[in-house]
């Protein structure tokens, strides 16, 4: 990583916004298939590596290789201070149009605009707000295009099997995405560009988990972050009806985005973050707020199941086994995010034997425990892997592969690679 972005400031990002424009193919390795970002990088991985690292249940190589991806989507392309995956298509791109002409460009902005289908509505409306965004690739877009996977006809058509007698099996499957496919779901957390606001921090030992789910409004510590840098100024913070004094944490911890007036508008346009804006500024967003990032979910298709890394920050995110394996000369904010990884919807197997738990505390710890435990016990794999349209339960946890098998779908199905947006999204 280049020094630049080691210190990609407020500023630099708030010129990167203020630009909007972002020329959608440059640098972008689908076409220029031989080139040299693709032979010098470690993406995608060799099968048979990654292949011998699920079934052996081989964390240490694992996490070495979600250390490496990370340091694949923050790397900046061109003359743009943004980490790539930035530079993507968001939601809206990818399914809001009914017949999308060819993209030419696309912001930061747009992968901001909300295209949230009933069911993510409905499951939003009954949960505390938080600022979800999806991120895809070019090569996820292109096939996603070039199969009319955007559209619920195409769905449709795909998940007739007339020979399909059991609900033991599915039928059908979408065409295999290419190995190079990448999405991506970030979550992100308001900061006043004027005053501290309060964060909330999960810590897996003081949260035991409960029947109706431990999403954030429950986790038991805070701090507080300020838009300056810099660190451990005092201060009293309010959120939630709880009123803390606690130590500063500046932004320059996180990943962040500074928001222009463009930006500011489109969130208090949006009910989801404007509720959140509301609650954690006790105001509507302005121009010179901040978008820190608190959570990044990565899936990649290297693996026909896909490869699954979640991370999240973290006040002391030095030590434990979410730190483990991190590159010395990881720079800029990235060291303060923890990370876990599924290969696997079983494997390595937890201490006590029962099936690999796998979970980001602001994106899964929500989930209720609807017979198989809750969010803090589920597995991104055991979770895609059901993946169909029609959607059958897909907030629903289960464990291992034995249970998803039995949850999924019914015989006029057909399997959607893993991607729960394609049925949740497609007009
Ligand atoms: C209990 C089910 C469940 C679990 C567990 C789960 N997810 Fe998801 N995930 C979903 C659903 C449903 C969506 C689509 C709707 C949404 O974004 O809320 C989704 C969306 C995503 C997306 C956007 C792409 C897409 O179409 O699916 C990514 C990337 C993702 N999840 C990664 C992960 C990772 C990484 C983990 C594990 C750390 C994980 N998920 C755990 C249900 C789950």
């Amino acid at each position: 990583m280049n020094s630049r972005q080691a210190h990609l400031s407020a500023g630099l990002l708030c010129a990167a916004l203020a630009m909007v424009s972002v020329p959608l193919l440059a640098g972008t390795a689908a076409d220029k298939p031989a080139s040299r970002e693709t032979e010098q990088t470690p993406f995608p991985a060799p099968e048979a590596s990654l292949e011998k690292m699920r079934k052996t249940g081989d964390l240490v190589g694992q996490r070495r290789h979600l250390w490496r991806l990370l340091a694949e989507l923050i790397r900046t392309d061109n003359s743009l201070p943004l980490p790539r995956f930035m530079t993507w298509y968001g939601a809206k791109d990818t399914f809001g149009v009914p017949n999308p002409a060819p993209l030419a460009v696309r912001s930061v902005r747009s992968l901001f605009a909300v295209d949230e289908s009933t069911a993510q509505r409905a499951a939003l409306a009954s949960s505390p707000p938080l600022i979800v965004v999806a991120h895809y690739n070019e090569a996820a877009v292109r096939h996603i295009r070039e199969n009319s996977l955007q559209q619920r006809a195409t769905l449709k058509s795909l998940s007739v099997e007339p020979r399909a007698t059991t609900r033991a099996a599915f039928a059908r499957e979408i065409p295999a995405f290419p190995r190079s496919a990448v999405v991506l779901k970030s979550a992100w957390w308001p900061v006043a560009g004027d005053i501290p606001v309060a964060m909330p921090i999960w810590d897996a030992e003081t949260n035991a988990a409960t029947v109706s789910g431990n999403d954030y409004p429950s986790w038991r510590r805070m701090v507080a972050v300020c838009p300056a840098p810099g660190n451990l100024k005092t201060t009293v913070v309010q959120l939630m009806g709880r009123t803390r004094r606690l130590n500063c944490v500046g932004i320059d911890r996180f990943f962040h985005l500074q928001i222009d007036a463009a930006m500011a508008e489109q969130l208090r346009n949006e009910p989801t973050a404007r509720k959140l804006g509301a609650m954690v500024l006790g105001r509507a967003f302005r121009p010179g707020d901040y978008l820190a990032l608190v959570a990044l979910h990565v899936a990649t298709r290297e693996l026909p199941d896909w490869v699954w890394g979640t991370f999240w920050w973290h006040d002391q995110a030095v030590r434990g086994p979410y730190a483990a394996g991190r590159p010395e000369d990881l720079a800029g904010p990235w060291p303060n995010y923890l990370m876990n990884v599924a290969f696997d919807a079983d494997l390595p197997r937890e201490l006590d034997g029962s099936p690999r738990v796998v979970f980001n505390p602001w994106l899964e710890a929500r989930f209720a425990d609807s017979g198989h435990g809750g969010g803090t016990v589920s597995n991104c794999i055991s979770c895609h892997r059901r993946a169909a349209y029609p959607a059958v339960g897909p907030f629903a946890v289960t464990r291992g592969t034995q249970q998803d098998v039995r949850a999924a779908g019914s015989m006029a199905s057909v399997k959607t690679s893993s991607l729960w947006s394609l049925p949740l999204q497609a007009h």
